[in-house]
């Protein structure tokens, strides 16, 4: 199973970055899967520690991908020496304790050292699930077809409109004005 999350480093010069991935884990154990090159991968592998956070915002996820909103607010007295996102509902404090090297995708091993509750998890939501997989397709534009993302764009647009809140609204309004103008760059290259 994978968990969409919002995974926090810093750098050697204490530089706090911010990205989503999708992670796997057991009790003990969690599994980081960054793409080379990545910022994540880079301080992970010279710092050895994360913040891994479960949120519920999916603004966070869209804001980063589609370069809408980047900087979100993040409390950064955590004892641990990392900060966390100020709206995650709960977060793991993670370190690195092994590296499975890869050509493209490194699979990094971690101890969680921490487990804390912010917020109450309040149940399923179909919006939610639409922007989360809007984003990935908006990470992979040029990846996959543009017919392919129109068609997902249209039946994931069915969740928007039933159930969601206004988080998610704006998160698909990011996520649409980044893929239509891939499309209309695309459409112009093409004549
Ligand atoms: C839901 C979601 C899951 C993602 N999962 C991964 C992942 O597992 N590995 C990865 O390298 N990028 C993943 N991405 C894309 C990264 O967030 C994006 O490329 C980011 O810029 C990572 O690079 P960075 O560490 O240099 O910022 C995901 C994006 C989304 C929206």
């Amino acid at each position: 199973m994978i968990h969409e999350v919002i995974i926090i480093t810093i750098s050697q010069d204490n530089l706090v970055h911010v990205a989503p991935m999708g992670i796997k884990m057991d009790d003990k154990h969690l599994y980081i899967s960054p793409f080379k090159p990545s910022k994540t991968l880079d301080n992970l592998l010279s710092m050895n520690k994360a913040t891994i956070n479960f949120t519920d915002d999916t603004r966070v996820f869209a804001g980063i991908v589609t370069g809408e909103k980047k900087d979100w607010p993040l409390i950064e007295n955590n004892s641990f020496g990392i900060p966390i996102l100020k709206n995650t509902n709960t977060h793991y404090d993670v370190t690195v304790i092994d590296i499975n090297d890869d050509k493209t995708r490194p699979k990094i091993k971690c101890d969680i050292i921490e487990k804390k509750i912010h917020k109450p998890f309040l149940g399923f939501n179909r919006a939610q699930f639409s922007v989360i997989e809007a984003a990935v397709l908006a990470s992979r534009l040029g990846m996959i077809s543009t017919e392919k993302i129109i068609m997902e764009i249209n039946y994931l647009k069915i969740g928007i409109d039933k159930t969601s809140g206004p988080n998610e609204l704006e998160a698909w309004k990011w996520i649409n004005k980044k893929i239509n103008s891939f499309i209309s760059k695309e459409n112009k290259k093409n004549g």
